[in-house]
């Protein structure tokens, strides 16, 4: 073994943990990257090194890192209780309470939450209420789901046929059948020249209505979407998208599923990506900074009609058979209340309006630096797509392996952001303040300067 990183704990790793999104591999060689401390926006290395974590980590601490607070607070519950369940009609006060608090802060409508582990969790759990609302409504053969190319919604069996990206399903024999796929909203690169946002988002609606069709539309139970596609490069929709798509569903009684596993808790500037854009689901994913990410949770808050059916089936059943052993865990439940009580003393969603120019700033200056072709985003998320030729969108030859260089570069400049294909995300996390987002943009700026010297 030839490891690059030759720490104890990093051999140790190298040899025996299975590494998510990682190629396996080269781990063994190149063995893992270890983070071993934070503060604030920031992350320290094995050697000392300070990042600014330009995406929270998986665009989820979004209080930053290292929190005594909530360390006290799970501390707290472990000591009281530690653990109890939730079925049966059990539970916790922390559990109930958390979904109070949800309830308090969802869209209108959406009164009731289902506590869940993670955002695949949550997802797959919510496949599963889509089909249980239209079999408690006599339509069974309502089974199909659209999502959207590039989509991203989770790896488990169900969640990696809704994720549109056929490199999660390469290898696993997925996707079943049933998962239907429309164009994503990527005007930047799949727009006709010339074509506007709106004349683009009626194209797409357009494409939507036709699938539905040919399919029929007694066949179609949901449609799922994030208001703002993260891990496929942060696409934020174009003008009208949303509600185009919404009228299509809306005449075809389609149930509306928001993921918004990334865009909850005022990452696009309101408290849930749906009101940015106007959206008016029937579920709501949530999770990563539903805890601020310091343990896992997540949830799926339910809207009023789901809600009905799904208590007309325990009429008809006797009890709802869905369930985890982790399901509102206690102590889980108590730090996702604490973070929601930080998020309402900081006022999250007018900490994220007033940062919000900062950041769309950084990113309209960056539209001049010869790498950038396209760069904007929304509330603490966006992203920049790096081009060969800006007025073609041509990429770079692979061989230059320009995204690798910009990698090192933001890392060697002490700034951790997302790779994604040819586009790069930053989405920092929600306790930054301006200086450290000016900062964050010179050290994008500078990395990039760095790449462009080494192209020549
Ligand atoms: C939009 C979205 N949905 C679902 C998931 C899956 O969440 P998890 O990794 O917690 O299972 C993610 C993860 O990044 C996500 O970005």
């Amino acid at each position: 073994m030839s490891l690059i990183n030759r720490s104890p704990a990093a051999a140790l790793d190298a040899a025996h943990q299975v590494h998510p999104h990682t190629n396996l591999r080269e781990h063994l060689d190149l063995g893992p990257t270890l983070f071993v401390r934070g503060e604030g926006i920031y992350v320290f290395g094995e050697d000392g090194k300070e990042y600014i974590e330009g995406v929270a980590a998986l665009w989820c601490a979004s209080l930053g890192f290292g929190s005594e607070r909530l360390g006290e607070v799970a501390k707290k519950a472990i000591t009281e209780i530690g653990y109890y369940h939730n079925f049966r009609g059990s539970g916790t006060p922390a559990a109930g309470l958390l979904s109070a608090k949800l309830a308090s802060i969802a869209p209108d409508g959406m009164d009731k939450v289902l506590l869940q582990s993670s955002g695949t969790e949550a997802n797959d759990t919510a496949i599963k209420l889509v089909w249980y609302y239209w079999h408690g409504r006599g339509e069974p053969q309502r089974r199909k789901i659209i999502s959207r190319t590039q989509a991203y919604h989770g790896t488990g069996t169900l969640t990696s046929c809704l994720t549109g990206k056929p490199n999660f399903h390469q290898g696993f024999g997925l996707p079943f059948d049933g998962f239907l796929y429309v164009t994503q909203p990527y005007h930047y690169r799949l727009a006709e020249p010339g074509e506007s946002e709106e004349e683009f988002s009626t194209r797409l609606a357009e494409e939507l209505e036709a699938l539905i069709l040919k399919e029929g539309p007694e066949t179609i139970a949901a449609f799922w979407a994030e208001p703002v596609m993260g891990s496929s490069g942060v696409i934020t929709p174009p003008a009208g998208y949303f509600q185009k798509v919404q009228a299509v569903l809306d005449k075809y009684d389609i149930l509306f599923v928001a993921d918004e596993v990334i865009c909850g808790f005022g990452r696009t500037g309101e408290m849930w990506g749906s009101q940015t854009y106007g959206i008016r689901p029937d579920l709501i994913c949530a999770a990563k900074a539903l805890s601020a990410a310091v343990i896992p949770i997540s949830a799926v808050i339910i809207g009023e009609r789901v809600f009905e059916t799904m208590m007309a089936q325990s009429d008809h059943f006797g009890s709802f058979t869905h369930g985890y052993t982790y399901s509102g865990h206690p102590v889980a439940s108590a730090v996702a209340l604490e973070v929601l009580t930080i998020y309402e003393e900081m006022d999250i969603v007018g900490r994220v309006k007033g940062l919000e120019p900062i950041f769309l700033k950084g990113f309209a200056d960056l539209k001049d630096h010869p790498l950038v072709g396209d760069s904007g985003g929304v509330g603490l998320i966006g992203a920049i797509e790096i081009v060969a030729d800006k007025s073609t969108k041509a990429m770079h030859d692979p061989s230059l392996k320009v995204m690798a260089r910009l990698d090192a570069a933001t890392r060697k400049h002490g700034l951790i952001t997302r790779l994604m294909g040819n586009r790069i995300g930053l989405s920092p996390p929600q306790i930054i303040t301006a200086d450290e987002t000016r900062e964050m943009f010179a050290r994008l700026g500078r990395a990039l300067d760095d790449v462009t010297a080494e192209l020549g």
